[in-house]
C-alpha cells in the first residue's frame, strides 16, 4: 500500500482526464492506494473542489463500481486554481500539500505530475524549490510527458531546468508505449525463451520490421504538429525506445540498472544511414473506410504550406556485434489505412533442401489493437506429394484478459510510486536519441531529403515501399491498399 501526495500542474487538461483520473482509480480500486493519498488539482481555472470532484467522477465513468465509491475516491482531490508563474500561488500550495500530508498521513512522500507544455516546467521547478515545497522529506518524484526538448540543445535546457528541483534519479520521463503489455512482453519473449535467445542476432535474422499506423489525423493538436512532426513525436522517442529493447544485449538481471546501459549502446551504436534511407511525406486527402479526410494542410492550425511531415519511415543500422548489418526498418504515420502498431522479425533461411520457395520464418508482436504474438513456419501440406506451405501459429489475447489489461498510464503511476525507473526514458536514452535525430533533420533541412506526399488511407508513399525493395525485401504488413 502506497501514501503519498499526488500534485498536478495541468489539472483541467486532456491528458488528466482521459488517462490520469481513471489511471488512479484503477489503483485505488486494485488497492494499490487506498486511504493514505490525495491529488491536488491545479490549474488557472477558478474551480471549487466541488467540482473538480465532479469532474474526476464524470473522467472515471464507467469504471467505477458505484457512485459512493466514485465520490469516496473524489473526495481525495483537492483543486487550486494556478497561475505558474506568481510567487504566491506555491505558498499556497505549499500550506496545501502540508496539510494534506498530515491528513492522509502520507510520510511526506509527494508526487509532482506536469501534464502541461514544457515551456513552464523550468518555472515550476524552480518555485517548487524556492517555496520549499520539494523540501527533502519523504520521496520526491517528478513526473513529465514528452516532447523532452525538440533538438538536443532544447532537451538539455529542459533538462537543467529540472535539475534545478530534482536529480536525475527521482525524474520519471513518461514513453506511454514503454507501459504497453505488449512492449514489455519484449523482455519475456527474448529472455524467457531459448528458442528465440540463441537466435536473436545477426546470424539468424534478416531483417526487424516496426510499423505504427495511425488511422487518425492531428485531431485538435495541429498547432503542436507543426512544431513537431512525425520524426519529432514518434521516431525521437517511442520507435527507438522499442527499437532499443529489441536490439539489445541480454542485461545481467531484470533490473532497471542492468537494462539501461544496454539500451544506451543500442542508441549510441545506431548507424545514421545514407540520406536516401529516409523517407519523409504529408498526408493529402483520401478515404477511409467510406469516409473522406482533409489533407494535412487543411486542418486546423496548419499552415496552408506546411511542410512538416506526417509519415516518416526509414532505416537504422545497429553496430553492435549481435546485429551488425541487420537493417532496422521503421514506419509511422497519420491518417493511414488501418491503426496497427506491430513488430515483424523476419529470419533468415536455412539451406534449401527442398526445390521449392520457402518463406522467411516471421515473429510478428501485435502491440495494438489487438494484443499477441504469430509464428510463422514451413510445413508440408497435407497430401501424397511434398509440397511446402507456410502455417501460421497465432496467439491474441481473449477479450477478458483484454479488458483487464491494465493501462499504460496506470503501470506507469504504479512504478513511479514503487520507486521503479525502468520503464522511463531516462536522460542518456533521451540524450542519444536526440544526437541522431539532429542528425536527419539537419539533412533534412538541406533538402536532400525530398516531402513526398501519400493519400490518406494509404500505408504512405510508394517511397517507403522501394525503400526496402532496394534491400531486397518488402513490408510485411501490407494492408490491400497500399500507395
Ligand atoms: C503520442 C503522439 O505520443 O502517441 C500522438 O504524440 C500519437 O501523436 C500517440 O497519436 C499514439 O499513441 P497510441 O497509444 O494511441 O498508439
Amino acid at each position: 500500500m502506497n501514501q503519498a501526495v499526488f500534485t498536478l500542474f495541468g489539472a483541467s487538461g486532456d491528458l488528466a482526464k482521459r488517462k490520469l483520473y481513471p489511471s488512479l482509480y484503477r489503483l485505488y480500486k486494485s488497492g494499490v492506494i487506498k486511504e493514505n493519498f490525495a491529488v491536488i488539482g491545479t490549474a488557472r481555472r477558478p474551480w471549487t473542489k466541488a467540482y473538480f470532484e465532479g469532474i474526476v467522477v464524470d473522467a472515471i465513468g464507467n469504471l467505477a463500481t458505484s457512485k459512493s465509491d466514485a465520490q469516496k475516491f473524489a473526495s481525495h482531490f483537492y483543486y487550486q486554481s494556478h497561475d505558474v508563474t506568481d510567487s504566491e500561488h506555491y505558498l499556497t500550495l505549499k500550506n496545501l500539500q502540508d496539510e494534506l500530508c498530515d491528513k492522509y498521513q502520507t510520510n511526506h512522500n509527494k508526487i509532482f505530475f506536469l501534464a502541461m507544455a514544457p515551456e513552464f516546467f523550468g518555472t515550476i521547478a524552480s518555485h517548487l524549490k524556492s517555496e520549499n515545497i520539494v523540501d527533502g522529506q519523504g520521496f520526491e518524484r517528478l513526473i513529465i510527458e514528452k516532447p523532452f526538448g525538440t533538438s538536443l540543445a532544447t532537451a538539455e535546457k529542459l533538462n537543467e531546468e529540472l535539475a534545478q528541483a530534482f536529480d536525475e534519479n527521482q525524474i520519471f520521463r513518461i514513453d506511454h508505449y514503454l507501459g504497453k503489455e505488449m512492449i514489455q512482453n519484449i523482455f519475456a519473449v527474448r529472455f524467457a525463451n531459448i528458442l528465440f535467445e540463441n537466435v536473436w542476432n545477426r546470424d539468424f535474422i534478416d531483417n526487424i520490421q516496426i510499423t505504427f499506423a495511425e488511422s487518425i489525423g492531428v485531431e485538435e493538436r495541429g498547432g503542436y504538429y507543426e512544431t513537431s512532426g512525425a520524426l519529432k513525436d514518434m521516431v525521437q522517442n517511442h520507435i527507438l525506445q522499442v527499437l532499443s529493447l529489441l536490439a539489445m544485449d541480454k542485461p545481467n538481471s531484470f533490473s532497471g540498472s542492468d537494462i539501461l546501459p544496454e539500451k544506451i549502446k543500442v542508441l549510441q551504436n545506431l548507424r545514421m544511414p545514407n540520406d536516401d534511407d529516409f523517407v519523409r511525406a504529408q498526408y493529402t486527402a483520401g478515404t477511409i473506410s467510406d469516409h473522406t479526410y482533409k489533407a494535412y494542410v487543411d486542418e486546423d492550425n496548419v499552415a496552408n504550406n506546411s511542410k512538416v511531415d506526417t509519415f516518416a519511415s526509414g532505416v537504422f543500422f545497429v553496430d553492435t556485434e549481435r546485429f551488425r548489418d541487420v537493417p532496422f526498418f521503421f514506419r509511422t504515420g497519420k491518417r493511414l489505412t488501418e491503426k496497427g502498431t506491430r513488430i515483424n522479425i523476419s529470419f533468415k533461411q536455412d539451406t534449401n533442401i527442398f526445390g521449392q520457395m520457402l518463406e522467411n520464418n516471421v515473429l510478428t508482436i501485435y502491440i495494438q489493437p489487438t494484443e499477441g504474438f504469430s509464428l510463422t513456419l514451413n510445413g508440408k501440406e497435407v497430401g501424397k506429394t511434398f509440397e511446402m506451405a507456410p502455417i501460421k501459429l497465432d496467439y491474441r489475447h481473449d477479450a477478458e484478459t483484454l479488458g483487464n489489461s491494465p493501462e499504460a498510464y496506470e503501470k506507469l503511476i504504479f512504478d513511479v510510486l514503487n520507486g521503479d525507473s525502468t520503464n522511463f526514458s531516462r536522460w542518456e536514452e533521451v540524450q542519444a536519441s536526440w544526437t541522431l535525430i539532429d542528425k536527419v533533420i539537419e539533412t533534412w533541412a538541406t533538402d536532400k531529403t525530398p516531402l513526398y506526399y501519400y493519400k490518406a488511407g494509404s500505408m504512405g508513399p510508394r517511397e517507403s515501399f522501394e525503400l526496402l525493395e532496394k534491400y531486397h525485401t518488402t513490408w510485411l504488413w501490407t494492408p490491400d491498399e497500399w500507395y
